[in-house]
């Protein structure tokens, strides 16, 4: 080798080294920066909310919160939101909330009326149980996979979403994939064996029914319940049947990367990286990686944003790039990166005691149902805040 090309190449693994290290730095203050600004911004959204119920959104225009009962889907994400908070920062006061809301609830151990126990049960109760250990949250994590896998229809070899739903028979949606988490870990961790294997057995359905040869998801497969047969493949919130709901794949590629966590079956591992391409290769995702509330709303970009569906993208890219290797585990972590940095920058985040105390803005709950559009949503900050914990713990 000349000399010229022996400073060439020194100079390039010099710049890439200095790169990767500011970029540690940068993201090592963000980080921070973040988690001490979610400590003060949950104590404005603490401070409203009635004591039976839990914190889902704020509508600017009336400057009112907007809160739900503990059986709906999201009645998880501000117990666990809190727990990872206070993972981080040992607030006392937050953690009271935490326990507070944990209380509130325990009740739904025993929920059978819908899928999202998962979301409900181990996003508060696995946080918590992750971070204190104590038993008595494992044994309500339990109690909840069991109540679950009641919901398991063996004639279809999947878990049925919703009971009854406009015109479903059988319905099940692709946010079903995170509910599997609960029902994997409580089988590994002193639980019944049967809830992994009716996991495992959703996880296999949908991955048969529910993806195009694109690998995007449809939202909703409905299915005939004692012969399993597809009825029909149909959206609930997305744009239009045939076309690829944001959250819907960011459910899909968290699902499966998750997975593959538990089993290190490689089908899921597979599954996860072709999601990823799917998305991370849309023409239509944004500069800022912000992405649009469905891929294929003919009106992009003159829609509304999905910052839920970021989050949730983003945490799970993380989690990939701890199963791949080379440029494609970077691409993962960089596409992370950007994400998070967007949703940290002033476009996206609130500022001290505004948005209801919310971490982030602008995001779409159900554009087709005209609910929830770019607003603040509890899933959002809590997607956002496990985001920034993994790049912490995987990455820094
Ligand atoms: N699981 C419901 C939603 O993503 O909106």
């Amino acid at each position: 080798m000349t000399l010229r090309k022996i400073s060439i190449t020194f100079f390039t693994i010099l710049s890439v080294a200095v790169t990767a290290q500011s970029s540690k730095k940068q993201m090592s203050k963000l980080i921070q920066d973040e988690f001490q600004f979610a400590e003060k911004q949950y104590k404005y959204l603490m401070k409203d909310i009635p004591n039976d119920k839990m914190p889902q959104s704020f509508k600017a225009s009336e400057g009112k919160l907007i809160t739900k009962d503990i059986s709906w889907w999201c009645s998880g994400f501000y117990p666990g939101s809190l727990w990872m908070i206070y993972e981080q920062t040992k607030d006392p006061e937050i953690k009271k909330e935490a326990e507070r809301t944990l209380n509130l609830i325990e009740s739904n151990k025993t929920f059978t009326r819908d899928h999202d126990l998962g979301f409900m049960m181990f996003c508060s109760f696995g946080n918590a149980y992750r971070i204190t250990k104590n038993p008595v949250y494992k044994d309500v994590i339990l109690t909840s996979a069991e109540s679950l896998s009641t919901r398991f229809r063996p004639g279809m070899q999947a878990i049925l979403s919703w009971d009854k739903m406009a015109d479903f028979k059988g319905p099940v949606i692709i946010d079903n994939m995170m509910n599997l988490e609960m029902l994997v870990w409580a089988s590994q961790n002193g639980g019944n064996k049967k809830t992994e294997e009716i996991a495992i057995a959703h996880a296999n359905t949908t991955m048969k029914n529910h993806f195009r040869p694109d690998y995007s998801s449809y939202h909703v497969i409905d299915y005939d319940v004692n012969t399993g047969k597809v009825l029909n493949k149909k959206t609930f919130q997305g744009y239009s049947d045939s076309s690829a709901w944001a959250r819907g794949q960011g459910w899909a590629l968290y699902g499966y990367t998750m997975m593959y966590r538990f089993t290190k079956d490689e089908k899921y591992l597979n599954q996860a990286q072709n999601i990823a391409k799917f998305i991370l290769n849309n023409p239509t995702l944004p500069e800022d990686k912000i992405p649009y509330w469905d891929f294929n709303d003919p009106k992009i970009p003159n829609v509304p944003r999905d910052a839920s569906a970021a989050a949730i993208i983003s945490s799970a890219l993380l989690e990939l790039g701890q199963n791949t290797k080379g440029d494609e585990k970077e691409n993962y972590i960089n596409v992370a990166r950007k994400m998070l940095t967007s949703l940290s920058s002033e476009k996206y985040q609130s500022k001290l005691g505004e948005n209801g105390g919310f971490l982030l803005m602008h995001s779409t709950g159900g554009l087709p149902l005209n609910s929830e559009i770019d607003v603040p949503l509890i899933y959002a900050d809590y997607y956002f805040l496990e985001a920034l914990k993994r790049y912490k713990d995987w990455y820094l």
